[in-house]
């Protein structure tokens, strides 16, 4: 497994907690080596600065006397035991802010509302089995309801019910059709199939992708129940 793929694999909230124990490992190790590394620069500064000769042109008296009200001033002083320290915090704390920028912490979960109607989604049938079985588990359908949906639904803009020709085919005789389009599907079958998923049988004389094919999202259960009652009830 690469990197990238065990990055998005894992628990954010492990990630951020093992990449911060690193960082804080790190983090110690360079401010040490920072503190020593400044310490080590600064003798040597000390030892190559000019002589006190040569500063003599200074008012050194006076010097000395600023670099003590300085020093008395000072709220806060580096010390040998805090140095180190604050410099492994400031390192963390650059360490940190840069990981946070590839580690996303995981995201806080609205708690959900139990009264919210959950999007109902009409199972797409794949396997006649299936189909049976999802047919089967419908609520019991009301044909005078289906009647009022075949409007409200816009069915009505496509499918006529006297046998005219439409964009559609006819209601007239579907049922009885409907039985004999695919030998493995009863009519309820493939009636369901046709309004959840109308791309998958084409009818003879009729093109494919005219027939909206998000009805898996606009019916209810009880409503596409209705619907097939209606069907049942009137077209064979
Ligand atoms: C924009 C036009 C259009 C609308 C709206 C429409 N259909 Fe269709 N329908 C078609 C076409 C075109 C076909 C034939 C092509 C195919 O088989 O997919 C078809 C086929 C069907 C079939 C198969 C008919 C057969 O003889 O095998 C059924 C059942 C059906 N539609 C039901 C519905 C229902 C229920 C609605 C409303 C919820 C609906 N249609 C809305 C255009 C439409």
């Amino acid at each position: 497994m690469d990197f990238a793929t065990l990055l998005k694999t894992t628990n954010p909230a492990i990630l951020l907690a093992i990449a911060s124990a690193g960082m804080l490992a790190a983090s110690l190790v360079l401010g040490l080596g920072i503190t020593v590394g400044g310490r080590a620069l600064s003798s040597w500064l000390r030892a190559t600065a000019p002589s006190d000769k040569e500063v003599d042109a200074f008012d050194k008296r006076q010097l000395q006397d600023f670099i003590k009200t300085q020093e008395n001033e000072k709220p806060f002083a580096m010390t040998p035991m805090n140095e180190p320290i604050l410099i492994s915090l400031g390192c963390f704390f650059v360490a940190f802010t840069a990981a946070s920028l590839f580690i996303t912490p995981p995201a806080v979960k609205e708690p959900e509302d139990p009264n919210k109607p959950k999007p109902v989604v009409l199972t797409i049938v794949k396997d006649p089995a299936k189909a049976t079985k999802i047919v089967a588990e419908l609520p019991k359908g009301n044909a005078a309801n289906g009647k009022s949906l075949y409007e409200e639904k816009g069915c009505v803009g496509c499918h006529t019910l006297d046998g005219k020709a439409g964009v559609g085919p006819t209601y007239q005789g579907l049922y009885t059709r409907a039985a004999n389009r695919k030998p493995e599907y009863g009519a309820k079958e493939y009636i369901y199939e046709s309004v959840v998923n109308p791309n998958v049988f084409i009818v003879d004389g009729f093109q494919q992708g005219i027939m909206p094919n998000n009805y898996n999202t606009q019916f209810k259960p009880q409503e596409i129940a209705d619907m097939l009652a209606w069907m049942e009830a009137t077209f064979k």
